[in-house]
């Protein structure tokens, strides 16, 4: 189903924001900056540092989509290392959303960032 993108900002600012900022221009925290994550492609954050895993997987997969996402959010490492088609560590990012509800919303505030 389409997510609410009013209801996912507030779970951005909640469960994502100590992370993450979502505005254009936005600094990098423990994780990348996130506004465009859906059209700048993969790995385009200026000045993170991704894992190796993360550039492994985004050597073939040249942008997310929302099929995409809601599986790296259910299980970063895992979706990862699938994409990547073999394993190279972890993901930097641990955290997990396991409510579908919550990444289907989440999912289409990411969409409005562009
Ligand atoms: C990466 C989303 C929560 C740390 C990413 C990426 C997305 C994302 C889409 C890929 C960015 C890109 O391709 O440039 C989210 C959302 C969250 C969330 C929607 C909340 C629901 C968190 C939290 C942390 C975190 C709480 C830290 C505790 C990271 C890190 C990366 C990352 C370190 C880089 C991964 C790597 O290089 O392997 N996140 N994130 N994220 N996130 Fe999150």
């Amino acid at each position: 189903a389409a997510g609410d993108a009013a209801a996912g900002e507030k779970i951005a600012k909640t469960k994502c924001a100590a992370c993450h900022t979502f505005e254009t221009g936005g600094a990098n925290k423990v994780g990348p900056n996130l506004f465009g994550v859906t059209t700048r492609g993969t790995g385009k954050a200026a000045n993170f540092a991704y894992s190796p895993l993360y550039t492994a997987a985004a050597a073939k997969m040249a942008s997310w989509d929302a099929a995409s996402l809601d599986a790296y959010l259910t299980d970063p490492t895992k979706t990862l290392t699938e994409k990547a088609g073999e394993a190279k560590g972890a993901s930097k990012m641990t955290f997990k959303l396991p409510s579908a509800d919550d990444r289907a919303n989440v999912i289409a505030y990411l969409e409005t960032l562009k």
